[in-house]
């Protein structure tokens, strides 16, 4: 059984695959990254009730009914409310989690809290005193982190990440400790030394050939999609068998197809064979065959509906990344819970329209102005 909990997972960046994320644009921190903007709140203790509310539980729609904030988790007894709230009969639903971050410093998560992500997972970390203290960051998104991103020298990320030359591999002994180089076998090994330990891998491809290198791994989930060429039904089917779960994160892609700077600095040249039509149609190939797609910094495309996609940021990377206390809206789960002023299933860009943000049953206040 693998499991996200107090273990780091592991990140494989396949070389031909490497199409680097925002944080590659090597920036370092602007500030210093241990900067808080916000006060440090206390734990919570009061007792909120929440009266006739419509909730998203993380899987279904549930007529209005009364929720209870009951200190850090969501409770199951309304007697002695210390404060009543009145739904409205608008929308509740679980703190999204986003699959797919770089967190460098804690405004980074303030800024997550701002736009109602409660849970994120960190892509990378290259200091882990750093990482441990976001970890712990009361009253802001709640931080997964994998550790040292596994890259081989002179790919793309090796180029495009701002990562000392020592911490990359070039040998398949080194795929032991976190490292891995761009062939199936090294891939292959770095997939087996992280779920020995205990945890997920999380793969990185943008072109076809890696990311059949990744389903052929084995690996727990592929980040990114491909735009070359069409996704084959044997490989679907085959990544759908081994029930291996994607993070296709569109809008990067997007970015990486349509803006030529983008382009050359990804992959040091203007030229590609990769559209947004493609990289779109594989994303729906995914979805309809039925391999799991959550939401990492955008997924609500490409043929989903609107419920399926508030699941793909909610309930769903909860159920694959084993996060049992959060996701959906229960009893005894964390209260990490986002009312919205309109219906979210009408239309899912009225999931911007914000009225709160409780994380673990602390309010974040300074909450962006969307809708
Ligand atoms: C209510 O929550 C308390 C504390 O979490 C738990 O002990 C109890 O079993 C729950 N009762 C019901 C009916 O779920
Ligand atoms: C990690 O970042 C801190 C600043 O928060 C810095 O003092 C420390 O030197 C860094 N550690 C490494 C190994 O770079
Ligand atoms: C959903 O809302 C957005 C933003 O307000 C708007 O641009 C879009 O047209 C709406 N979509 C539908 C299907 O109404």
């Amino acid at each position: 059984m693998v499991s996200f909990r107090d273990v780091l997972f592991t990140q494989v960046s396949l070389l031909q695959g490497a199409l680097a994320c925002g944080f590659h644009a090597g920036l370092s921190p602007a500030e210093n990254p241990l900067l808080r903007r916000s006060t440090v709140p206390d734990l919570p203790t009061k007792k909120i009730l929440i009266q006739n509310v419509r909730v998203f539980d993380g899987h279904v729609i549930l007529p209005p009914r009364d929720i209870v904030i009951d200190g850090s988790i969501i409770g199951n007894d309304s007697s002695d409310s210390d404060e009543i709230i009145d739904g409205h009969h608008d929308f509740l639903i679980p703190g999204p989690i986003d699959s797919h971050t770089h967190v460098q410093q804690i405004s980074h998560m303030e800024d997550l809290s701002r736009y109602e992500v409660t849970t994120a997972f960190n892509m990378n970390c290259l200091n882990f005193t750093n990482c441990e203290i976001f970890k712990s960051q009361v009253g802001l998104t709640s931080i997964f982190t994998a550790g040292v991103p596994i890259i081989a020298p002179n790919s793309d990320h090796a180029r495009t990440t701002p990562i000392p030359k020592s911490m990359l591999i070039t040998d398949l002994s080194q795929a032991e400790f976190e490292e891995n180089g761009p062939t199936q076998e090294m891939q292959d090994a770095a997939v087996r030394a992280s779920h020995s330990r205990g945890m997920q891998s999380s793969t990185h491809a943008s072109w076809g050939i890696p990311y059949q290198q990744a389903i052929q791994s084995k690996t727990d989930s592929i980040h990114h999609i491909f735009g070359e060429s069409l996704f084959a039904k044997k490989w679907l089917l085959r990544m759908k068998a081994q029930g291996q779960f994607s993070v296709t994160i569109l809008t990067v892609m997007w970015y990486g197809s349509e803006n030529p700077i983008v382009r050359e600095y990804l992959h040091g040249t203007t030229e590609t064979s990769q559209t947004y039509p493609i990289y779109r149609e594989n994303v729906k190939r995914l979805h309809e065959v039925g391999v799991r797609v959550v939401a990492g910094t955008d997924a609500f495309e490409a043929g989903m509906k609107e419920i399926e996609a508030l699941r793909a940021a909610t309930s769903l990377p909860a159920e694959l990344c084993s996060l049992s206390d959060r996701g959906v809206i229960a009893p005894g789960r964390r209260a990490d819970l986002i009312p919205l002023n309109s219906d979210p299933f009408v239309n899912i860009s009225n999931t911007k329209d914000i009225n709160r943000v409780w994380i673990q049953g602390i309010e974040y206040t300074d909450v962006a102005k969307l809708a």
